[in-house]
């Protein structure tokens, strides 16, 4: 049995805010943001779209090459997407920044806005992790039940909702944005697709990262005037320093995995690797310690900023649509975040 990826796909919001644009607005630089972290820019999403809108966007491109189309015309897309979409049996939405707090999951919205019809469909919270979680939970749900055969998995996030605009130490960071993957699961015996994750928790750090109002521990209640909406609350040294422990743990561990198949996991096998991308200075650390050269990495946080779970499944597209994965390659991907929590996926595409 093998969990082949057959598509993939991203939405990115059209609007561009540059560090310029902020330093318009708040106290901070372009020099600053740049040295400090690698961003030029993030998009952001108008007021009226939420974590479903910029998701299904996201699964119709995916699932549109699934059915075999990749081109720029919206209705042959959505034909393709919706023909595909009654095949899915899995669909796995991971995000920080969901529709509704609670219920409906976002991946129900998605379900009924891109007519799954034969589709379960479930919400995971692991933070910037969540696609790394969210490939292997798909995987699993697909290998222990015959009748499943194909899952959507989504990393979905409307990050600028959740951001106070005027904490400069985190909404300088932060991107909106959506990648999406179709796996499916074929009963040929060959080492390709997801091969192994590697999924890890530490919940000590649960409130280095953290939302901290509107939950069951800290509801508003009847007559609090509200000064700030529910947003991220950052420790950026304690999460730095993690996120550096995380990618190098997550990397040496993977590349010591033995595969029946596959040989060593050598710097030189191996063809891309995809980080989760928060600050760019936390993967040429990474890559330093690791002694593996960063053009190994791939990096869009110049453009994207850290959109959380949807910075590798949009890396992946990225990578996929501009013909710069072949047949046989090997990729990891590494992911860190609010949890907190970690992991990587080996896959061979
Ligand atoms: N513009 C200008 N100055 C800023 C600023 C901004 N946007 N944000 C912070 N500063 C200032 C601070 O106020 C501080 O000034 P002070 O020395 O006068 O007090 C100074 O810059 C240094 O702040 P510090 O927090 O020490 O910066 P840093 O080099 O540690 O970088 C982060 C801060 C947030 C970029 C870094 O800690 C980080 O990337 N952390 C991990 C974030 C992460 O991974 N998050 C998501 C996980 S999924």
């Amino acid at each position: 049995m093998a969990i082949e990826i057959i598509g993939t796909g991203r939405a990115v919001p059209p609007k561009k805010v540059s560090n310029d644009d902020l330093a318009a607005l708040i106290d901070t630089s372009d020099e600053w943001i740049r040295s400090h972290t690698g961003i030029g820019n993030r998009h952001i999403a108008d007021e009226s779209v939420a974590c479903s809108d910029l998701a299904v966007e996201a699964a119709k491109n995916a699932l549109a090459m699934a059915g075999g189309y990749t081109g720029n015309d919206p209705d042959q897309r959505d034909k393709a997407a919706e023909q595909a979409a009654a095949a899915i049996d899995v669909i796995i939405l991971a995000t920080a920044t969901a529709d509704f707090f609670g219920t409906p999951s976002t991946a129900c919205v998605v379900q009924s806005k891109i007519g799954a019809l034969n589709a379960m469909a479930m919400d995971i919270t692991a933070g910037c992790t969540g696609f790394v979680y969210g490939l292997e939970t798909a995987s699993g749900l697909l290998s222990v039940n015959p009748l499943r055969k194909r899952a959507l998995v989504i990393g979905s996030e409307i990050l600028s909702k959740m951001t106070n605009w005027d904490d400069r130490g985190t909404c300088v960071l932060f991107g909106d944005g959506a990648g999406a993957v179709i796996i499916e699961k074929t009963l040929d015996n060959r080492e390709s697709g997801l091969l192994y994750s590697l999924l890890r928790a530490d919940g000590s750090g649960n409130e280095s990262l953290v939302m901290r109002r509107g939950g069951s521990r800290n509801p508003y209640k009847k007559g609090e005037v509200v000064d700030t909406g529910i947003c991220i609350e950052m420790n950026g040294q304690e999460v730095y320093n993690f996120a550096v422990k995380a990618i190098t743990d997550t990397l040496e561990t993977l590349m010591k995995t033995k595969i029946e198949g596959l040989g060593d996991i050598s710097i030189e096998r191996i063809a891309r690797i995809i980080p989760h991308q928060a600050n760019a200075r936390i993967v040429q650390a990474a890559a330093k310690r690791l002694r593996i050269p960063i053009e190994k990495f791939y990096l869009n946080i110049e453009e994207y900023a850290n959109t959380s779970s949807a910075t590798i499944p949009i890396a992946l597209d990225e990578l996929n649509r501009s013909g710069q994965l072949n047949k046989g390659d090997l990729i990891l991907t590494v992911g860190f975040g609010g949890g907190l929590t970690y992991g990587g996926n080996i896959i061979i595409i």
